[in-house]
C-alpha cells in the first residue's frame, strides 16, 4: 500500500484509466515490473479483447497481453470500483479538441468524477493525458476533492506526468523515454517519483504540475512549428526545382544548431496537431497568443489542398481520360500504426472527391474509414488495378509498402514521404518538395 507521508512510498496496485495507445503499453509495463494493474476502460470491446489476450494496437503483440494475463497481475475491467483497491491511479484518457478547435475535457472530467467517487486516503492520482497548464490544479484537484470529500496534498496525492510514447517507434521502449514527473506539493512529487522510478530508467522531476503540463505542449508545438516550416520550404523547393530532401540531408551534417525535420502530407494524430491548440487556447485566456502556433496550424491544414493541386496538374498532363482515379497508399497519420485520428488523409480524400476524382485507398492496418459520411474500405493492390489508376499518392510510408509494384505499374506516383528517393530514372514518379517536373 502507498504510505501517506515521508519517503517510504511503495505502490503495488496500480489502476490505469484508459487502455488505449498510451494506457495499454503503460499498464503492461507496470505488470512486467511486478505491479498488479487494473486496466480500466469504458469500451467493452477493448476489455473483452484484452481478456482474450487480443491486442488492437500494432505496437503491442497478443503474446505480450497473454503473458501479462498469465502473471495473474493484469486485470482489464470496466469496473471503476477497482480504483479503491489501487495505491496509484494513472489517467490516460483522450483530451481532444471540440468543433471550434478548443480543448474538450469532457472525457477527462467524466473519468475524474468516477475516480473521485472511489478515492480513499493515501492514494496517488496522476494525470498523463496531454493538456494545458493549470488542468491538474484547476480541474483534477477540485473535482477529486468534491467527489471524495478528501483534501489533496493531505489525504491523497496528485501529480502530472506527460506521456511521451511514440507509437510505431521501435528505437525506444516505453521505460527508456525519460519520464517527467511533478506533484501538487513536495510530498505529492515524492510519491510520483517513487511510483515512476520503479518502472522507468530515468525520472525527471520538475517544480510544478504547470511546468510538467507545459513541457509536453512545448515538445509538440516545437514539432508542429518545425514540420510546418519544412512543408513551406518543400513548396518553395517545388517552385525552385530543388530537392528539399537533399537540402535537409546536407544541412543535417552540421554537428550543432540544426535539428532535421521533414516535410510530408500534413501532421495527424492525437498529439502534434492538437496539443499546440491547447496552449494557444490557454494563452488566449491570459490575453496573449502564439503567432507561430497559429501560422503552423494554418500551414498544416493547407497541405492536403497543396497535394490535390499537384496531383490534378499531373493528371491533367495525361492523355487517357479514364485515369481520373486516385489510389492513396496509407491513411494512417504515420508509419506502421493503425491510427487515423486527425489524419490529413481524411481531408485529402474529401478534397480529391470534391475535385471530381474517384478515390480508393489501401492501408494494411486500417480496413475501413469514414470520410464526410461515406465509408471507404481498404482495397487490395494488384498490378492490373494499379495500371488502371491515374495516380498513386504515397501518403503513409508503412514498412509493408509494395514500392516496387507501385512504381512499376502505376502511371503516376506522387510520393509525399521520399520513399522513392534515388529512383531518378522513373520519370512518372514525383516527390513532394523535389520540384514540379520529373523526380
Ligand atoms: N497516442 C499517442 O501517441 C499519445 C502520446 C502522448 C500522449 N498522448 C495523450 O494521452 C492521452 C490518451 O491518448 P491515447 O492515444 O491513448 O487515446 P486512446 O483513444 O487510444 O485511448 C484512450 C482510452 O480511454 C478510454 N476511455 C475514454 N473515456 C474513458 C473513461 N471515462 N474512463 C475510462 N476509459 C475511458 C477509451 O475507450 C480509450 O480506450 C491523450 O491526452 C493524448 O493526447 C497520446
Amino acid at each position: 500500500m502507498a504510505s501517506g507521508s515521508g519517503s517510504d512510498h511503495s505502490f503495488q496496485q496500480i489502476a490505469v484509466i484508459g487502455q488505449g495507445y498510451v494506457g495499454l503499453p503503460l499498464a503492461l509495463l507496470f505488470v512486467n515490473k511486478v505491479h498488479t494493474v487494473f486496466g480500466i476502460d469504458v469500451d467493452p470491446g477493448k476489455i473483452e479483447a484484452l481478456r482474450n489476450g487480443k491486442s488492437y494496437l500494432p505496437d503491442v503483440m497478443d503474446e505480450e497481453i497473454v503473458s501479462c494475463l498469465a502473471t495473474g497481475r493484469y486485470y482489464p475491467t470496466d469496473r471503476f470500483e477497482k480504483v479503491t483497491e489501487a495505491d496509484a491511479i494513472i489517467i490516460c484518457v483522450p483530451t481532444p479538441l471540440n468543433s471550434s478547435h478548443s480543448p474538450d475535457l469532457t472525457i477527462l472530467e467524466k473519468a475524474v468524477s468516477e475516480i473521485g467517487k472511489h478515492l480513499r486516503k493515501g492514494q496517488l492520482v496522476i494525470l498523463e493525458s496531454s493538456t494545458y497548464p493549470g488542468t491538474t490544479r484547476e480541474i483534477l484537484q477540485p473535482m477529486l476533492e468534491l467527489e471524495s470529500g478528501l483534501t489533496a496534498g493531505i489525504d491523497f496525492h496528485i501529480g502530472y506526468s506527460p506521456e511521451r510514447i511514440d507509437p510505431g517507434n521501435e528505437n525506444y521502449k516505453v521505460e527508456q523515454i525519460p519520464k517527467i514527473i511533478s506533484g501538487l506539493t513536495k510530498q505529492c512529487a515524492e510519491c510520483a517519483q517513487a511510483l515512476y522510478s520503479s518502472v522507468f530508467d530515468m525520472v525527471v522531476r520538475v517544480s510544478s504540475t504547470d511546468v510538467a503540463e507545459l513541457t509536453k505542449l512545448l515538445e509538440n508545438s516545437y514539432r508542429l512549428i518545425n514540420i510546418s516550416f519544412m512543408n513551406e520550404i518543400a513548396a518553395i523547393c517545388d517552385k525552385l526545382n530543388i530537392d528539399v530532401w537533399e537540402v535537409i540531408e546536407a544541412a543535417k551534417t552540421k554537428p550543432f544548431g540544426f535539428t532535421a525535420f521533414y516535410p510530408g502530407p500534413g501532421i495527424g494524430g492525437h498529439c502534434i496537431p492538437v496539443d499546440p491548440l491547447y496552449l494557444q487556447w490557454r494563452a488566449n485566456k491570459f490575453g496573449t497568443e502564439s503567432k507561430f502556433i497559429q501560422l503552423s496550424d494554418e500551414v498544416n491544414r493547407s497541405i492536403p489542398n497543396y497535394i490535390v493541386n499537384r496531383v490534378r496538374t499531373l493528371l491533367s498532363r495525361q492523355s487517357e481520360p479514364g485515369h481520373a482515379r486516385v489510389l492513396i497508399y496509407g491513411v494512417a497519420y504515420k508509419k506502421d500504426i493503425n491510427d487515423v485520428r486527425e489524419s490529413p488523409a481524411l481531408d485529402l480524400i474529401r478534397l480529391l472527391v470534391e475535385a471530381g476524382l474517384s478515390v480508393s485507398y489501401h492501408d494494411p492496418y486500417i480496413p475501413e474509414i469514414q470520410v464526410n459520411g461515406s465509408t471507404y474500405q481498404s482495397v487490395e493492390i494488384n498490378d492490373e488495378m494499379l495500371q488502371h489508376t491515374g495516380c498513386v499518392i504515397i501518403f503513409t510510408d508503412h514498412s509493408a509498402i509494395p514500392l516496387e509494384q507501385i512504381v512499376t505499374h502505376a502511371p503516376i506516383v506522387f510520393d509525399t514521404r521520399n520513399v522513392t528517393a534515388g529512383m531518378h530514372d522513373k520519370h512518372h514518379v514525383y516527390r513532394l518538395g523535389a520540384g514540379l517536373g520529373t523526380s
